[in-house]
């Protein structure tokens, strides 16, 4: 006899929700179909793209699901952060409900994690919630974005304001893609890939730090077991802080909080995310050493790392570190003050292990740190 208990059920229930499957091959598109079905998916698909990502593999992706027997529609959005607005969504909302798209469907993203972002947010809520695949083409999306359920669009008062946790069926990730992304982008996603050696995995930053120009010159097989790796981390974590509350999914915000503060005064239009958090990471990690959680030679190790990323002339020129130390504090502080809150720091106990600090950190302490940064860390500019 068989008894299933309703406890089961419910953890079996819970399991589901709460993972993804992701694949990491090239060519990831091979046998779609079948996977699809393998995973309950109907062959009925929206593909989303940005304008760049549909001119650079729209055709090819649109082929394979012409020869996998999909039925589709594609919607193109401007390739550009602004697209993660309710206008865009609401407009191609318009788009789905004229092509008769009903619950029967899913939505494939195709892009960076501003198509990721987007295209979650509208298989989260159309008809009240339709499977999302995503189909990350850039390093940061890859690694970071497009795994985790973190769906969102911006409001004029703020980024990612407006959003769901909407796990994605599946993570689809090609790392030849990556073939076309500009310079700037793969050290802006190799920020994020660094973050997990420093807050997760010792080894995977010894694998990095050997093999930095390996990756960021796409040499395989080293970028896609960093990307694999990478990917896994960041999977990983999720499963066990789906919603942040212990503390264990705020690690991913290692060096963020500096990083918000820096994108803040660039307006969030002369520093790329990656870049803020590269120097956001220079920050924390002085920080994780003067409050004496992290020893001398793993904050030699960690900044000799760092220092390998590349910048813009123009970033470099503007000088993004050397900022006012008081003004940037401020502008770290900016939107917590009016909810009252403290900043929280994620710092490391040594390289491969973070933590969330709950104290206070006294203000002295996050000024040195920026200023310690300052002094060390001289960005190279991209050749
Ligand atoms: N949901 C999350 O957990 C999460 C995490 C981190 C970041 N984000 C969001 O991700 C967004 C940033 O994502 P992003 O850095 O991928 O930026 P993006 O989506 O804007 O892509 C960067 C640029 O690269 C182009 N591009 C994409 N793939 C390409 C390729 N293979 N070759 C050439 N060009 C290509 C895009 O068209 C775009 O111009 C932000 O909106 C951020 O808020 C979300
Ligand atoms: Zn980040």
């Amino acid at each position: 006899m068989c008894v299933v208990l309703p406890q089961l059920l419910k953890l079996n229930n819970f399991k589901r929700d709460m993972a993804s499957t992701i694949i990491v091959r090239t060519p990831v598109l091979t046998g779609l179909g079948a996977l699809f079905t393998t995973h309950g998916l109907s062959k009925k698909s929206v593909v989303l793209f940005d304008e760049n990502t549909r001119k650079l593999f729209g055709d090819a992706i649109l082929s394979v699901l012409d020869h996998e027997g999909f039925q589709w529609k594609e919607l193109v959005v401007p390739a550009r952060e602004a697209s993660k607005s309710f206008n865009a969504a609401y407009r191609l909302y318009g788009s789905m409900i004229e092509a008769d798209v009903d619950r029967s469907w899913n939505l494939i993203a195709a892009g960076g994690g501003v198509v990721g972002d987007l295209g979650g947010f509208i298989a989260a809520s159309y008809f009240r919630g339709i499977p999302v695949i995503q189909l990350p083409t850039t390093l940061l999306a890859m690694t970071d974005s497009a795994i985790g359920g973190k769906v969102a669009i911006n409001h004029p008062l703020g980024k990612n304001l407006i959003g769901f946790f909407h796990l994605p069926e599946l993570v689809l990730i090609d790392p030849s893609y990556l073939a076309t992304l500009p310079q700037r982008e793969i050290y802006t996603g190799m920020a994020e890939v660094v973050k997990y050696g420093f807050i997760a995995d010792g080894q995977l930053f010894t694998y990095l730090d050997t093999h930095f120009s390996d990756i960021t010159d796409l040499k395989e097989p080293y970028l896609t077991e960093a990307v694999k790796k990478s990917a896994a981390i960041k999977d990983d974590v999720v499963i066990k802080d789906f919603r942040e509350t212990d503390g264990l999914r705020a690690t991913l915000n290692f060096g963020h909080t500096f990083a918000h503060g820096l994108e803040k005064l660039a307006d969030y239009r002369h520093l790329r995310h990656g870049e803020a958090v590269t120097l956001g990471m220079v920050c924390a990690l002085f920080l994780s050493h003067n409050l004496g959680y992290l020893d001398r030679e793993s904050l030699e190790r960690g900044v000799a790392l760092l220092q390998r990323f590349r910048f813009p002339k123009g970033v470099v020129k503007r000088r993004f570190l050397d900022i006012d130390r008081d003004l940037l504090l401020e502008s770290m502080f900016s939107d917590k003050k009016k909810l009252n809150k403290k900043l929280r720091f994620v710092l490391l106990k040594h390289i491969g292990e973070a933590f969330l600090l709950e104290e206070n950190i006294d203000d002295q302490q996050v000024l040195q740190a920026i200023a310690d940064a300052q002094e060390r860390f001289k960005p190279a500019t991209i050749r």
